[in-house]
């Protein structure tokens, strides 16, 4: 039973990241939900770093003995999974209101929540917590289980989605000394770009014309042009990162959001909560099929791993990439010697391009 606080529609129409790591799109692809992603999603065998007025090529593909990324929205993502759930004919409530959780120390807990005006109780053998950072169930365990750690940047994204094809085959991280920017992109008409601006900062201030002039200053190279179309979403993302553990508590699980966050440099959010996911299925259908618990015991350490690493690159790409305002000119010559390290050495380089493109989703054993 799957039960989503928010709309159908809200949840389609919601714009997130869109970068899948190689490990995301196999699982997806096994999972029998990579049909569109396979027909649709956009192949990339490299990114661009632009910095001090030059482009370089990380060559993710070569770098990695073939490894490659591909770009196809997360809305599409939770549209190919909520179709899929919807054609399985298992239960998916949308707009479930006031869930709770109790008795989750126990051999079966509760989930009440009200749907369509009506109050209702599930008795679970499990719960997994995938509601989100806001969510319920990691407010749900009581004080003193869990360790947090965390960090906040000064500063946040602001994104735009464009109806222009976009300026370039792969996408684009730049520093530059006005701050971040990212080209990025849907699909072969649609651009994404991405704009570091102040974490309290509003988007009346940010008239498309203003978005449009600073991204062509950020972004600017010789010879290149980036082309101008009309904007269809506009948001701003705060940055944070987080970590909560254990991700288990008596028989809930908490995994993706609900357990870390990382800021967004580097598209890490979803691949994490998709590896979350993927080693705690193994693992209750290691316990249906078998009744050894060993696989649900081992999860929370087995993600733990993944996620640290995560956690640090995220966090080393995005104090590389954005202008600290509080940083003094030491610090910015530091994160300019990083960026011409990673681009002219193949050791450094292959350090990004191997966690861009992401560590394999180890397979639990049924040992
Ligand atoms: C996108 C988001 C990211 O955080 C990133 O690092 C690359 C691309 C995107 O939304 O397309």
């Amino acid at each position: 039973m799957i039960l989503e606080a928010r709309s159908r529609e809200y949840c389609e129409a919601r714009v997130r990241a869109g970068v899948l790591e190689q490990g995301t799109r196999d699982v997806l692809i096994e999972a029998g939900v990579g049909d569109r992603l396979q027909a649709e999603g956009l192949v990339h065998g490299g990114i661009h770093l632009r910095f001090a007025g030059e482009d370089h090529r990380i060559a993710l593909g070569e770098l990695t003995g073939g490894r490659t990324v591909t770009v196809y929205g997360q809305t599409e993502v939770v549209k190919d999974l909520i179709a899929a759930r919807a054609d399985s004919g298992a239960p998916l409530l949308f707009e479930a209101e006031d869930v709770e959780l109790a008795g989750v120390d126990g051999d079966r807990p509760v989930v009440s929540y009200r749907h369509a005006g009506a109050a209702h109780e599930l008795r679970a053998d499990l719960v997994a917590g995938c509601d989100g950072f806001h969510g319920v169930c990691r407010r749900s365990i009581p004080a003193g289980i869990l360790s947090t750690w965390e960090r906040g940047y000064p500063f946040a994204w602001l994104g735009v989605l464009a109806h222009v094809a976009p300026s370039t085959d792969e996408l684009i991280y730049a520093r530059h000394d006005r701050g971040f920017a990212l080209h990025s992109m849907r699909s072969t008409e649609v651009s994404r770009l991405y704009l570091q601006v102040a974490p309290d900062e509003e988007l009346d201030s940010w008239p498309d014309e203003r978005v449009w002039a600073e991204l062509r200053s950020r972004l600017a190279y010789d010879g290149w042009t980036l082309q101008e179309g009309a904007v269809s979403e506009k948001s701003i993302t705060p940055m944070r990162s987080f970590v909560a553990a254990p991700m288990r508590h008596g028989r809930l699980f908490l995994a993706g959001d609900a357990a870390h966050i990382v800021p967004p440099t580097g598209a890490k959010g979803l691949n994490l909560a998709v590896a979350d996911v993927t080693a705690l299925a193994e693992a209750i259908e290691d316990w249906y099929a078998t009744g050894s618990a060993a696989g649900l015991d081992g999860y929370s350490e087995r993600c733990q791993r993944r996620v640290w690493r995560a956690q640090q690159f995220s966090w080393w790409m995005t104090q590389m990439l954005h202008v600290d305002p509080g940083d003094d000119e030491y610090g910015h010559q530091l994160a300019l010697s990083q960026l011409r390290y990673l681009t002219s050495s193949t050791a450094a380089a292959t350090t990004l391009a191997e966690n861009y493109v992401g560590l394999t989703v180890s397979r639990v054993s049924a040992t």
